[in-house]
């Protein structure tokens, strides 16, 4: 995948592009200096705060929903991004969009994060693309909805091992490029409201998540050392392909929209702009914490 090369996009952008004065129109001074500054402060909106550090991230599961959303979010503020998915057209095609949209070096990596023997040629890729690695994003997952009682072994690993088990090996694996990066490195791993609450049918998910909070704590306490923070967020209901299945159920969006102070699901971008904060130096002491972005809907009873 080409980096700062640009390609034309076929979906709508997350964030539009400042726009270009129409001729004739009355600019106020604040519009005219906005202009008059250089065109890197002007392409990556946001404020060099989120910006900082400008290190590359590496985001799992960026071709869809939350990942993909969290690429185009840190693209959008100058980061560059290697996109990590088992879906790799999928993955190309955000990668396409932060290059296109933000101009951000990127590389697309078809990989499945179960299958930690091809972390180490997938971390050379990604480091050869985007010259440094100072984030990693872990967003793949998978739900695996089955009750306790009809569990098989394989049916537990398949979710343990994507959720949770690639969120340890892949800390391992770039941990050596996370302190070569330098100041400000940083890694967030995508846990849920479910490692808070019980689901009948999502043991192994309900399991994953949890155990992602007490990997964050942990890791937290080792990298600290090296000035690597470590965080999860925990969102609620977010409007993406994995809730899709439970949103076809009839009522299930307004139950849950009803469960939720602010009275609608997330979108992915709510998500995305907390995990961008949580990798930046305006969370620089931030380490060790567990995010919840559900709306409220822990706040007044869970999903
Ligand atoms: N949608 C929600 O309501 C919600 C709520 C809380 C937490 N989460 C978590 O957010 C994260 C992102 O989920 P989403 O809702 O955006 O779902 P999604 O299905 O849109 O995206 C998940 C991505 O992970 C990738 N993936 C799955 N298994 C993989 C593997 N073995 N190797 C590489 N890539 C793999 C998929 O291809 C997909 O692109 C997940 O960890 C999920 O558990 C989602």
């Amino acid at each position: 995948m080409p980096g700062p090369k640009k390609t034309t996009g076929s979906d709508a952008p997350m964030a539009k592009r400042p726009k270009s004065p129409v001729a004739g129109a009355r600019s106020s001074t604040a519009e005219k200096q906005a202009r008059r500054a250089p065109r890197p402060s002007r392409r990556h909106a946001g404020g060099a705060q989120l910006g900082r550090p400008r290190t590359g991230v590496v985001v799992t599961g960026g071709a869809s929903g939350i990942g993909r959303a969290t690429c185009l979010a840190l693209a959008e503020v100058g980061r560059p991004v290697a996109v990590w998915d088992r879906d790799l057209p999928g993955a190309r095609r955000t990668a396409r969009r932060c290059a296109d949209d933000f101009g951000v070096a990127t590389v697309a990596v078809g990989i499945d994060v179960a299958v930690s023997d091809s972390f180490s040629s997938a971390v050379a890729r990604s480091l050869a693309a985007l010259d440094s690695i100072g984030g990693l994003v872990h967003g793949a997952g998978v739900d695996g909805a089955m009750p306790v009682t009809m569990l098989d072994e394989d049916s537990w690993d398949a979710v343990l091992d994507v959720n949770l088990r690639a969120a340890a090996l892949l800390t391992r694996a770039l941990h050596p490029s996370l302190v070569a990066a330098g100041d400000g490195s940083a890694i967030v791993y995508i846990s849920s409201i479910e490692g808070f609450f019980g689901h009948s049918y999502l043991p192994a998910y309900a399991a994953s998540k949890a155990g992602l909070l007490g990997l964050t704590r942990s890791a937290a306490h080792t990298l600290g050392a090296d000035g690597i923070r470590v965080n999860a967020v925990c969102p609620g209901a977010v409007d993406t392909p994995m809730l899709a299945p439970l949103l076809a159920f009839p009522g299930a969006r307004e139950g849950l929209e009803g469960r939720t102070p602010l009275g609608r699901l997330a979108n992915p971008e709510d998500i995305a702009k907390s995990i961008r904060f949580l990798l930046c130096d305006e969370a620089a002491f931030i380490n060790g914490a567990s995010l919840i972005v559900d709306g409220g809907m822990t706040a007044i009873s869970g999903i």
